[in-house]
């Protein structure tokens, strides 16, 4: 589907409420799969990627009831597999975590993905995975994964990359071994794995950049799930750099490992502000003020990257609007995703008159670039690529023409319609 984009307003005015947390979506799916009774999830999201992992547990025989806005899950704390064969779609999470999960079952199961999916290193997984003693093969560490069930043991892991797809399939493999499972990563990835399992009672400890699991049985949740901050990202930019924009996203997710997106708009002087916080299931949720602001670029690199990492294409996109140039280093993990992000980024925002140039691990942007547009630029297959061309297409003089726009719905099939109420 090819879409066209210019801007036919003045600014951005109003409030949203963003759509539910993609991650956290997958995780209380998968977890109240786990555990024995009935969960119940509120605001579940509707993206296509949470919707793999759900089709993925119904197929294990897990039982799932929408009503209302609520998603009702009950299980007998053990699975009873419908078939042995599970699509996971586009979702590297899905594939991921749920290998985690079925390596340790006394069943076998094979997980497959679409093209991208099966484009994706599943290396960083069996490795780990294999220490533990388990059995899983794959075409040349990348899907379809064929996983032998099999009793594991535990392992104290150091992680040479920081993932939180990584570390979740761990702690879930250690959720059903006897001893104490350990993962060590260079910095610290989401962890909303650790905070939702804790939650459900799960033998969870914490010590900075380590999380170790034991054996435990998890008790079924009463979860609302809180809105994306990665969805929000694409907001808080159109809002940043459309002149007079001034809007409130309410009930955000601020968990501190996912709001690097925050700092970097402070750093680059964005009028940006937290209007209330609160607490719902151990995380951080609030409402976001953002105006348009005169931006200045900056480095952004280290230890803030996984705090960010969905949020790079369109921060590059913000970039391009700020005096002086950015600097994204360490983000080589990027080319791991469902595009190339780096490449896919330079090359897209150079079609529209970025001044941009690729490096192996990031991007230099130099703004304040004034961005003809007048082309037609591509998604690769990638929602979030979409997502930040459709932002840049407001800050260009002449429309643009994205083509494979439907990629949206694989995170935010209401995108468009929720940035038609802010005009
Ligand atoms: C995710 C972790 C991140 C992120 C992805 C979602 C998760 O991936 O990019 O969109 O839900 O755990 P990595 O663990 O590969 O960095």
């Amino acid at each position: 589907m090819q879409k066209t984009v210019s801007k036919d307003f003045k600014y951005l005015k109003g409030e949203i409420n963003i759509p539910p947390d993609k991650s956290i979506s997958h995780r209380a799916v998968m977890f109240s799969s786990l555990a024995k009774g009935k969960s119940i999830i509120r605001n579940f999201s509707d993206g296509a990627d949470p919707k793999s992992t759900l089709e993925v547990c119904q197929g294990l025989g897990i039982s799932t009831e929408f009503k209302n806005n609520e998603l009702i899950i009950t299980s007998r704390g053990k699975f009873t597999p419908l078939k042995g064969n599970f699509f996971c779609g586009n979702s590297g999470t899905t594939m991921r975590l749920m290998t985690g999960i079925l390596a340790g079952q006394n069943f076998d199961s094979v997980l497959t993905g679409d093209e991208s999916l099966s484009g994706r290193p599943m290396k960083r997984i069996i490795e780990p995975l294999s220490l533990m003693g388990a059995k899983i093969e794959s075409d040349n560490y990348k899907a379809p994964l064929k996983i032998y069930g099999r009793e594991l043991n535990p392992i104290n892991y150091v992680s040479k990359i920081a993932s939180a797809q990584v570390k979740s399939c761990i702690l879930l493999a250690g959720l059903g071994v006897d001893g104490v499972t350990s993962f060590t990563e260079p910095y610290v990835s989401r962890n909303h794995t650790e905070l939702m399992l804790k939650a459900m009672g799960a033998g969870v400890n914490i010590h900075g950049k380590t999380v170790s699991i034991t054996k435990s049985e998890l008790a079924p949740i009463n979860i609302e799930i809180c809105g994306d901050i990665s969805s929000a990202a694409y907001f808080i930019t159109a809002a940043l750099i459309i002149p007079d924009s001034d809007i409130i996203i309410r009930n955000v997710g601020l968990n501190p490992t996912r709001t690097g997106i925050i700092d970097v708009v402070k750093q680059m002087g964005g009028n940006i502000e937290i209007l209330e916080e609160k607490e719902t299931c151990g995380e951080k949720v609030g409402d976001i003020r953002v105006k348009y602001s005169n931006l200045k670029g900056c480095i952004i690199s280290g230890e803030i990257i996984p705090r960010l990492i969905d949020e790079i294409p369109i921060i590059a996109v913000l970039a391009t609007q700020a005096q002086g140039t950015t600097t994204i280093k360490d983000a080589q993990d990027l080319r791991n995703k469902e595009s190339d992000r780096i490449t896919a980024v330079v090359t897209e925002l150079k079609k529209l008159g970025v001044s941009i140039e690729e490096t192996p691990d990031g991007m230099i942007i130099r703004g304040k670039n004034s961005l003809a547009g007048g082309v037609e630029v591509e998604t690769y297959h990638d929602h979030r690529l979409a997502m930040s061309l459709y932002v840049a297409g407001f800050v260009c003089q002449k429309e643009i023409s994205i083509n494979g726009f439907e990629w949206v719905n694989i995170s935010f099939p209401t995108f468009e319609k929720l940035f038609s109420k802010l005009h």
